[in-house]
């Protein structure tokens, strides 16, 4: 088990920050399927621009499980500590701060991965946040800033020494942005070097691929990003697989279905009408994406203007999936049996001892019944 500060996490693998993806309503579905963490979206350590709705809606953690992890992003040590600082007040219990971020947007001004060509500022940086905050501190980086100078060693070590908790590590270079393979021989001489709780992180897709990754770089958990977009249910197989050795029973569809329905819920009663509808078109892009012989409704769904016809749309098409049996194989799968029979979001039950965090919400399940 994983200790970060006083939490005790309960799995070791979690969710990576993915800014326009891990809201809070992807958070709450990703832990609900076991993900141990899930940090937010980056927020900018300027406060001045706080009052924006969108960074607003990133500091927003009602009804989220715990430890609730606030990743900062800048460039000034002061302004990164007052923003910690904040934070903490306003209910985060992990701050974690970004040098991992690529994007030209952040890097101009020297923060996400940029940061890593200056290691005194990272010091003083991670110093300055580590005095700040009442609660551990994590650091999310890269292997290095460019192919030739990767200092991810260097950096790992000099965040253990700051006090930081725990560090996750994209097996890429800034100046690999999200180009090639991630190569995995940096972190696991980072994990050779250090004590404290190590993530490997960068393009783990399977729980093959996770338990191939622990092997190699002993690090202590892995970091899922893109896999989990259209189907947070990999954390509740990738869980199965390293304790059991073996793919997961199938999940029900009815399962993948009332998930689906209960985001977009979820996404409207957050954003609103027509932000939650913009949001949700991209999480069904992946759903449906994601789903063998799924119709091809895209187009139709992407048209839709507004909450309710998403959602019945959505409602009948998948509907249409388990009429058709249809099956989805990528690891453990999806189950298509007869007890499969609606989409209904209704039921209580649980599904067995793999079924560890699904456990939806009352609450969740009547949002659902409301739109059936
Ligand atoms: C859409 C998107 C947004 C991202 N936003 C952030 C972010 O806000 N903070 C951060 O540290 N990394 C961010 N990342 C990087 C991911 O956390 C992760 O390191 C990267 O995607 C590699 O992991 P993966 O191969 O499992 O996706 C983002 C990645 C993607 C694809």
């Amino acid at each position: 088990m994983i200790r970060i500060g006083p939490y005790t996490l309960d799995s070791n693998i979690v969710l990576a920050p993915m800014a326009g993806v891990t809201d809070r309503p992807f958070r709450v579905i990703a832990r609900q399927f076991g993900a141990g963490l899930a940090a937010s979206e980056m927020i900018t350590s300027d406060v001045r621009l706080w009052t924006t709705k969108k960074t607003r809606a990133r500091m927003n953690h009602e009804g989220e499980p715990e430890p609730r992890v606030v990743q900062l992003a800048g460039s000034d040590p002061e302004a990164l500590a007052e923003a910690a600082r904040r934070n903490v007040d306003l209910g985060a219990q992990i701050i974690d701060i970004n040098m991992g971020c690529p994007a030209k947007k952040v890097c101009n001004r020297l923060c996400g991965s940029a940061l890593l060509t200056d290691e005194a500022l990272v010091g003083r940086i991670l110093t300055a946040v580590v005095n700040a905050s009442s609660v551990p501190v994590t650091l999310k980086t890269r292997t290095g800033f460019g192919r030739d100078t990767r200092n991810g060693v260097r950096i790992a070590q000099l965040a253990e020494s700051c006090g930081i908790a725990a560090l996750a590590v994209h097996g890429r270079t800034r100046e690999d942005f999200y180009d090639g393979d991630a190569e995995y021989e940096t972190i696991r001489e980072i994990r050779a070097r250090i004590g404290i709780p190590l993530f490997a992180n960068g393009d783990i897709d399977s729980p093959q691929k996770a338990r191939t990754v622990l092997d190699f770089t002993g690090a202590t958990g892995v970091m899922l990003g893109r896999a989990a977009h259209g189907s947070p249910w990999i954390f509740r197989d990738v869980n199965y697989f390293l304790s059991r050795g073996k793919n997961a029973p199938a999940l029900p569809l009815r399962k993948i279905c009332d998930t689906i329905l209960a985001h977009l819920e979820s996404l409207y009663d957050f954003y609103g009408e027509e932000t939650g509808i913009r949001v949700a078109r991209k999480h069904l892009g992946w759903y449906f994406g994601k789903l063998q012989d799924a119709p091809d409704v895209r187009r139709e769904l992407m048209a839709a203007q507004s909450s309710s016809t998403q959602f019945a749309l959505t409602k009948e098409s998948l509907e249409r999936l388990v009429d058709a049996g249809t099956t989805v194989a990528t690891w453990g799968g999806i189950a298509t049996s007869e007890e499969d029979s609606t989409c209904s979001g209704s039921g209580t039950e649980r599904w067995g001892d793999v079924h560890d965090g699904e456990n939806f919400t009352d609450q969740e399940r009547l949002r659902s019944q409301r739109r059936a």
